[in-house]
């Protein structure tokens, strides 16, 4: 691509005086055009040092747009207010790895494709029974999401396109499975077999909660709930998991290691637990007479209103105002949540209040999602695995992307060397 007139950065090295003329595509510079630049010629050149990479696009992208200043998120383009409230989660699943919204056929086919492949491997069983009793599902799910693999020894096959195609169906559909039997596992029940009659979000609620009944029947309302929850936390462009699951991809580890990575990633109390938090803090407080002594605390450093502020969002993050229309629906299916009415004080407080108003402090997606989690009967330890089941396709649509991209490569960062050098070994 020839460089645009005046689309170019000039570099002076005081160090030797020497000047350059790097190139700016899109926003960027070139890391790599910066090794040009050199001290002397022992100097293998300059290197950015990007700790947390803050400020490196490491891929180009299609899948999830975010503009965090204007509180914009965009899956292939469509507004996630949208989606919300017009699809079904294995819609935007489609949409998010083919990059098309799904046609009638093409829906139909998928659905009912993933629909065949709920059910896994009476081995699976075997091995999540050799979990401790108590184990973490978040553990469980990745351990298990990693030991499919064993199950396919074609999962590496990154050529056949009918192959890829059909790990990538098998990963969503039976990631919930393995979620629901990482949740009966920890509450010590007997793990139950997907139901292929419901939809996608009321076969995961079967697997949840069904007891001794013949068929379990979802709430048409939780089920929409959850479908929007899922819907929401299905992409976010290059976060922390995502970018766990593309460093994996990139050595052409099969999708089952590096979806695996993007759940360790995931794991991490910084990433997916944050609405943990949130409940916690809300507990805490317990009451709405308490919330102006909390404010007042939050206020004075003593600590953080859990599920406000974001490091891009900084606006209302859309995927707020969305779930709270989703923890209504959940409400009225379940009846009144102890705690909504404390999140509704202290969201109407903050935004009311110079302090969170200047530091532009808006609910985060994570304010109201614990509590939805809570009202459908959930434990905090399965907080982070409900995340991680829709995040699976968003993983997978980078996955995708990965497979076409001429200028991915094997991810090899740099290093500042701070250690000794050539002791002798005494
Ligand atoms: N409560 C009170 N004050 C806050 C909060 C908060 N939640 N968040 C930021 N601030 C203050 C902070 O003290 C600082 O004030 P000052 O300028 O006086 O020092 C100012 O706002 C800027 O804060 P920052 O830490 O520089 O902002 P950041 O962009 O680095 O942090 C954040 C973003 C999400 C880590 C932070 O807002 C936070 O800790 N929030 C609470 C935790 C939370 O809800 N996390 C979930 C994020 S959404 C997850 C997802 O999208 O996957």
């Amino acid at each position: 691509m020839p460089t645009e007139p005046g689309q170019t950065l000039t570099v002076r090295d005081n160090r030797t005086g020497q000047t350059y003329e790097l190139e700016i595509q899109e926003g960027t510079i070139r890391a790599t055009d910066l090794r040009q630049i050199k001290a002397g010629a022992r100097d293998p050149g300059l290197m950015t040092y990007d700790p947390g990479l803050f400020n490196t696009a490491i891929t180009r992208s299609k899948v999830t747009y975010l503009d965090g200043e204007a509180g914009i998120l965009q899956y292939r383009g469509y507004p996630i207010e949208q989606l919300a409230e017009k699809c079904t989660y294995l819609e935007v699943a489609y949409l998010l790895i083919y990059g098309h919204l799904p046609s009638r056929d093409e829906l139909a086919g998928w659905v009912a494709d993933i629909t065949m492949h709920t059910f896994v491997h009476e081995n699976v069983k075997d091995f999540m029974q050799g979990f401790r009793y108590d184990a973490q599902p978040m553990a469980m799910l990745l351990a298990s999401v990693g030991g499919l693999s064993t199950f396919y020894p074609d999962a590496g096959n990154r050529q056949d396109p009918d192959v890829v195609n059909l790990h990538i169906r098998r990963m969503i559909a039976k990631v919930p499975t393995l979620a629901a039997f990482a949740y009966r596992h920890n509450a010590g029940q007997p793990y139950t077999n997907p139901d292929n009659e419901l939809n996608y979000a009321g076969n995961f609620l079967s697997m949840l909660f069904k007891m001794s009944e013949l068929r379990y029947q979802p709430d048409p309302r939780i089920e929409r709930a959850l479908e929007t929850l899922f819907i929401l936390h299905a992409d976010h462009e290059q976060n922390c998991s995502t970018t766990a699951l593309r460093v994996v991809a990139s050595s052409h580890a099969d999708p089952y290691a590096a979806v695996a990575a993007g759940i360790a990633a995931l794991y991490g109390p910084l990433h997916g637990g944050a609405n943990e938090a949130v409940l916690r803090m809300l507990m805490r407080i317990g009451s709405t007479g308490n919330v102006p002594a909390f404010s007042e605390s939050v206020k004075a450093g003593h600590e953080r209103l859990m599920g406000f502020g974001h490091r891009v969002y900084k606006n209302y993050d859309p995927r707020a105002r969305l779930i709270k229309k989703a923890a209504d629906e959940v409400i009225a299916a379940r009846g009144p949540h102890p705690l909504l009415n404390v999140a509704t004080e202290l969201e109407k407080r903050a935004l009311e209040d110079d302090y969170f108003v200047s530091r532009r402090l808006y609910p985060n997606v994570d304010f109201y999602s614990g509590l939805i989690y809570q009202a459908l009967g959930l434990p905090l330890v399965m907080f982070p695995v409900l995340f991680a089941i829709p995040r699976t396709s968003g993983w997978l649509a980078q996955w995708y992307e990965m497979l076409s991209d001429p200028e991915q490569k094997i991810v090899r960062p740099l290093q500042i060397y701070e250690g000794d050098r050539d002791l002798t070994y005494p």
